[in-house]
């Protein structure tokens, strides 16, 4: 690849006499840059002035061939400086702040004076400069801004309480300019340096500050300040040849009440410190739009029946060895007959390895023997007979074991309230012996009867399930269960009679003996994987499915099938009755492995956002009322490659949902691209947090756009 030049560039650096400053000043201008070699020449200490040291750094350029001017100013008169470069060089791309000086005392002994001295250099001088140069970047739409920070503003020093104030006033300074510069082409970066230099000769140990040479940090400099580096509004530490960005965690935290209407008392925020003070459980935040829409989303959870503080059900613990494992791959109908399953069904094949659906058995038996579910509904004893599996979602962490322990806790994160019954969203974690979180489970109930106690309607918590493309399927395979099947997969945990007793089936409204739904499941992820992962159970990440209707034991699954990407969206149903068992369904792969080539449609044919649409349409149609309740006229601006791709209609008012533009004026239009529209019917981007980082964006009526949310959640109808 070609050097990094500065060809036609004119840089200002500042404080460039000496140390860092000049290693900068002499590395610009070694690769064709312009340079400005600011340095007031004072001491230590910000006493005195002389032009010797800038003098000594521009003979130095000059004498490698380089073009360099020296001036003098003291960067408090920023616009002096710039006026130098503009003078001598007609420009200036780029400004390196870096001028500095020290003042050291303890807190109780910082006179007015060393405060303001190491503010006005620092900070004030930093200002100055950057002001000064902003409208000339600006105008021309290019400029590359360094500050300097320091670790002992990051993380305070002893003695240096106004250097550190300063220091991380810096930070705040870049990060503001960094947000006010980026439309221009206009990037402001931290450089947070560690090195040898007047700065440090009496702070830093003699044996490092050999190795710390101020040479090995100016590349990390100069690549900021290149044309080709679009890194903005970052923090880059650098020392002895080594760099590493530094970001801004936050904790998740906790609420601190369970319902929007409460208050927040002391003893709450006590009994919740641990979690509000667990850094091992954070969020890395780049942007106040982060921050705020993280909180945001937590202050969903209030409206969503909010959970998270409950008390966490005792840990399960599984046992298993390779039998289990290769029972559940028989009651899922493994076979021989497949010369590529024998590694699911024989313990000393050299691949033997378990089906990744195995790993919901750990995950049912923690739910069986957890109270979390019977006690979820306020002033309710839910019983099991009560219960309907609605939906599943397993999502595989980490490499798995084949036999030994596994410790698995559930808890209840969102009860909702559908009239009829609840929705019981519950997730178990499940760990190794040494607490390494494996793998996690969410299991999503219907309680019948269990209703109407005054809870959320929709919720946030559960993974959404995605419909099926309007194409054909890319792919249909098909699997005779056997008469046998349910008694078969029973012993691998679910021992409930309604799937072998004919007495118990009848009294469940059932002629006969239904076949488990996460039966089915494993069935579909199986010939899933043997379509589009050529059997390799490493590549799977994912899945979710929505139980529809029972399947009896002896009927054959149909398993249709979608690729978009590395997502395999899939539809059972039973070939026999044509009907749909498993839907809204889907298998997320690391990467596809194809068995067969496959023949997909073209890619330009439809949006992935087409479906969620149709699915918005099936709901309008099969609750009009409650479309008409929201009310307003919607129009969608759906874009793909950043263009318009398609538009499509809300009229609410009329119940109508349909492609193209509406017939008058909307009363809102919502403009997003097809990937962000589709993780936000997921329940993967907050659509407060997509409007504020600008992904999403509304004319019209703002406040009728909020209303929209449950409808646009494709799992709302649960
Ligand atoms: P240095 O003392 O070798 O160089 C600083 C230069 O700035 C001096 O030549 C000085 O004359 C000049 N200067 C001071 N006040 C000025 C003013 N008002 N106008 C123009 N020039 C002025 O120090 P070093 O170590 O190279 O530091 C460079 C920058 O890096 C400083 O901002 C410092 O705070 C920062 N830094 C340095 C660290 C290190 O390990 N050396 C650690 C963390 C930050």
């Amino acid at each position: 690849m070609a050097d990094l030049r500065f060809d036609g560039r004119v840089a200002v650096v500042t404080g460039a006499g000496a140390g860092l400053g000049r290693a900068y000043a002499l590395l610009f201008a070694s690769r064709g840059a312009k340079v400005v070699v600011n340095d007031l020449g004072g001491g230590r200490h910000g006493d005195g002035s002389s032009s010797k040291a800038a003098d000594a750094v521009v003979e130095e350029i000059k004498r490698n061939g380089g073009i360099a001017v020296a001036d003098y100013n003291s960067v408090v008169e920023g616009d002096k400086l710039i006026k130098t470069a503009l003078d001598n060089f007609g420009r200036i791309d780029i400004l390196v702040n870096n001028a500095g000086i020290l003042r050291d005392r303890s807190l109780a002994k910082i006179s007015d004076q060393d405060w303001d001295l190491v503010h006005n250099v620092h900070l004030k001088g930093s200002f100055k400069t950057t002001q000064a140069a902003f409208p000339i970047f600006k105008k021309q739409g290019y400029g590359r801004i360094i500050m300097t920070a320091s670790n002992s503003g990051l993380y305070g020093n002893f003695g240096q309480a106004n250097y550190s104030a300063a220091k991380m006033g810096l930070v705040g300074l870049a990060n503001t300019v960094s947000i006010e510069g980026a439309k221009s082409n206009i990037f402001c970066n931290v450089i947070v340096p560690t090195a040898a230099s007047r700065l440090t000769e009496d702070i830093l140990p003699p044996e490092l500050f050999e190795q710390l040479k101020p040479e090995l940090i100016a590349p990390v400099v100069a690549y900021l300040c290149h044309e080709s580096c679009q890194e903005n509004g970052s923090i880059i530490e650098s020392a002895a040849g080594w760099a590493g960005k530094c970001s801004i965690f936050r904790a998740n935290g906790s609420l601190l009440r369970n319902a929007i209407e409460e208050g927040v008392t002391v003893e709450a925020v006590r009994d919740r410190w641990q979690k509000v003070t667990n850094v091992a459980d954070s969020t890395r935040l780049d942007s106040i739009q982060d921050a705020t829409g993280a909180l945001m989303a937590s202050l969903e959870g209030l409206n969503g029946g909010n959970r998270e503080n409950e008390g966490d059900e005792q840990p399960d613990v599984y046992e298993f060895t390779s039998k289990d494992i290769i029972l559940y791959a028989l009651g899922v109908g493994t076979s021989l007959g497949n010369e590529n399953e024998l590694k699911f069904l024989y313990e000393n094949h050299e691949t033997f390895e378990s089906l990744p659906t195995f790993y919901i058995m750990p995950a049912m038996q923690a739910l069986f023997s957890s109270t979390a579910i019977s006690k979820s509904v306020p002033g309710k004893e839910i019983g099991l007979e009560s219960i309907l599996h609605g939906e599943h979602f397993i999502e595989i962490l980490e490499d798995l074991p084949q036999e030994g322990k596994l410790v698995s806790k559930t808890k209840v994160t969102e009860v909702l309230d559908k009239g009829s019954g609840a929705a019981i969203v519950c997730d178990v974690e499940t760990f190794n012996e040494n607490g390494q979180l494996l793998f996690r489970n969410q299991c999503v109930t219907f309680a019948v009867g269990a209703g109407n106690f005054g809870g959320p309607r929709t919720g946030i918590k559960a993974v959404s399930c995605q419909p099926k493309p309007k194409r054909k399927p890319d792919l249909s395979l098909s699997h005779k269960t056997n008469i046998d099947q349910a008694a078969l997969y029973r012993l691998s945990g679910d021992n409930n009679p309604l799937h072998i007793d004919p007495n118990m089936a009848r009294l469940g409204g059932f002629e006969t003996p239904i076949l488990h739904g996460l039966c089915t499941l494993g069935i579909s992820v199986r010939l899933v994987l043997s379509a589009f992962a050529s059997h390799d159970t490493k590549l799977f990440r994912s899945v979710k499915a929505r139980f529809v209707k029972p399947v009896i034991p002896g009927q054959t699954l149909r398993v249709d099938m979608w690729r978009e990407g590395n997502r395999i969206l899939f539809e059972t149903s039973v070939a026999e009755t044509n009907t749909v068992v498993i839907g809204g369904a889907y298998v997320d792969l690391k990467s596809v492995k194809l068995t067969k080539p496959i023949k997909m449609p073209a890619a330009s044919e439809n949006l992935t956002s087409d479906a969620v649409f149709e699915f918005i349409i099936d709901q309008v149609k099969a609750d009009p009322k409650r479309a008409k309740s929201i009310g307003g006229v919607f129009l969608y601006n759906i874009t793909k490659n950043g263009k318009q791709a398609k538009q499509w209609t809300m009229d609410l008012k009329n119940a109508k949902v349909y492609e193209g533009k509406p017939e008058g004026k909307p009363n809102t239009t919502l403009t997003i691209s097809d990937e962000d529209f589709m993780l936000m019917s997921e329940g993967k981007l907050n659509p407060q947090t997509a409007f504020m980082k600008g992904k999403l964006k509304i004319t019209g009526n703002i406040m009728m756009a909020q209303k929209l949310a449950p409808l646009l959640k494709a799992n709302a109808k649960l």
